[in-house]
């Protein structure tokens, strides 16, 4: 284990963390999720998941990463080579890593799309912003060539970061775009909450209507939860490799629990109340509520082309910490494996992602007939990872952890209270375990 690649500091784990965690989840899938899927009942199943699955395992990615000190593939192989369990575990790194590469193609693209909207400003005089949005919003998906640009030069400063390293890169650059996160989400709220209708949005998050929950809204909000924590692929587990030896799992997973699901809220907060503002614009336009709905109400409100700026400059800074998560693991496991030089390392797999991104943007467009089982190539990607790679990943994270290492020694070394540790096991081992399992069969039906 080299010195040189633990951060320095708790705050750095923590807001690298963060930043895996926030992202386009939260602020571009989560609002359009709730606002599809009845209000406040749904938001109210979402933190039951994150609490009762999410907490436990994250606790266990970070456990097994800071114990490990490696990739996640050879922490997990360290760690059943200690506890003589089979080796295989290792396979659940593996897939994680895999599953990272095809987050990583398609989140970019929808990354990219965001940062393009940095610089997509309405014209002044419009007789109809609405049909301008759509307009824009259909031609840029319909236009490979400006979805490929924009991919590509996200995808190029993720690898930069990933590739200058993990204490200068990943670490310092997190440093720094976390804080003008934090800023600037407050700062949309108290403008959305002061220029909107706060008092309808205020309404639809907190007068739950338990009639809209039904089983697949109950089981989204699980898989959001899932999404949103950065957890089932070994992201978390990659960062708890550089956590500080003396850094307090509990406390620590807890602080970015809550800041992720803070994020969530207050991405609701600066977004429902301008649309609630624009009688023609509805909360329930699911994927399009961001790049479609959310101009047009921006339009119509003081100051609104400075605030679109702030809001996509605030989803393009999410993504990033997020993407560079998704990176990690592969790259870690790489640089073990081989003598080629980590910045190697991220362009190759740069360029394998690159690629493979290319086959996400022509879903919307030159390939959107071409179908398998009924699902286009992104909508295929998205579904294997969401639905099969990440809920098995945790899954397996869970079972390992709670069922299959010796208890005594997790208990030796995640270092919890005695009663927080039992808790933890119990809601590893029966809940997290049961609800996962549950979700999975679901999934695959
Ligand atoms: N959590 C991120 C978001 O909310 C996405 C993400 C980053 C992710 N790393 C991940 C999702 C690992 C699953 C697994 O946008």
């Amino acid at each position: 284990m080299s010195n040189t690649k633990i951060w320095r500091g708790n705050s750095t784990f923590i807001l690298a963390a963060a930043g895996s965690a926030v992202g386009l989840g939260n602020i571009w899938k989560f609002p359009y999720m709730v606002g599809s899927n009845g209000g406040s009942a749904f938001i109210i199943v979402y933190l039951v998941c994150i609490l009762a699955i999410g907490l436990p395992v994250m606790a266990s990615e970070v456990f097994v990463g800071k114990y490990g000190r490696k990739s996640p593939i050879n922490s997990l192989k360290k760690l059943a080579k200690e506890t003589n369990i089979s080796e295989y575990w290792k396979f659940l790194g593996i897939l994680g890593a895999l599953a990272g590469l095809l987050i990583l193609s398609y989140y970019s693209v929808f990354a990219g799309m965001a940062f393009s909207y940095i610089f997509n400003l309405f014209p002044s005089d419009l007789e109809n912003p609405s049909a301008y949005s759509s307009a824009y919003f259909f031609d840029l998906s319909k236009s490979p060539l400006v979805l490929i640009f924009w991919h590509s030069l996200f995808l190029v400063i993720t690898c930069l970061i990933v590739g200058i390293g993990v204490v200068k890169g990943i670490g310092r650059s997190v440093n720094v775009l976390m804080p003008i996160l934090f800023l600037f989400i407050v700062l949309l709220s108290i403008y959305s909450a002061s220029t909107g209708d706060l008092d309808a949005t205020l309404s639809f998050l907190f007068s739950p209507d338990f009639s809209s929950l039904t089983p697949a809204v109950i089981l989204s909000a699980m898989g959001q939860a899932f999404f949103s924590l950065s957890i089932g692929m070994g992201a978390i587990m990659a960062y708890g490799a550089y956590m500080p030896e003396k850094q307090h799992i509990g406390k620590t997973v807890l602080t970015i629990i809550l800041l992720d699901t803070l994020v969530a809220l207050f991405a609701g907060i600066a977004i429902f109340p301008i649309v609630f503002s624009n009688s023609f614009l509805v909360v329930t336009a699911g994927p399009g509520l961001i790049f479609e709905t959310l101009p047009v109400a921006f339009y119509s409100l003081p100051m609104g082309s400075l605030f679109s700026i702030i809001f996509f400059i605030l989803i393009t800074i999410a993504a990033l910490s997020s993407a560079i998560s998704l990176l990690e693991p592969f790259t870690a496991w790489m640089e073990e494996l081989s003598k080629i030089k980590r910045k190697n390392i991220v362009a190759l797999m740069g360029f394998f992602v690159w690629f493979l991104g290319i086959g996400s943007i022509f879903s919307f467009n030159i390939w959107s007939d071409y179908k398998f089982m009924g699902l286009n190539f992104l909508e295929l990607l998205d579904y294997l990872t969401n639905n099969i790679m990440l809920p098995l990943g945790g899954l397996f994270v869970a079972i390992l952890i709670g069922w299959v290492l010796p208890r005594k020694f997790v208990r030796k070394n995640i270092k919890l209270k005695e009663n927080s540790f039992k808790v933890f096991i119990f809601f590893l081992k029966y809940v997290s375990t049961g609800s996962i399992f549950l979700v999975f069969l679901y999934s695959l039906t």
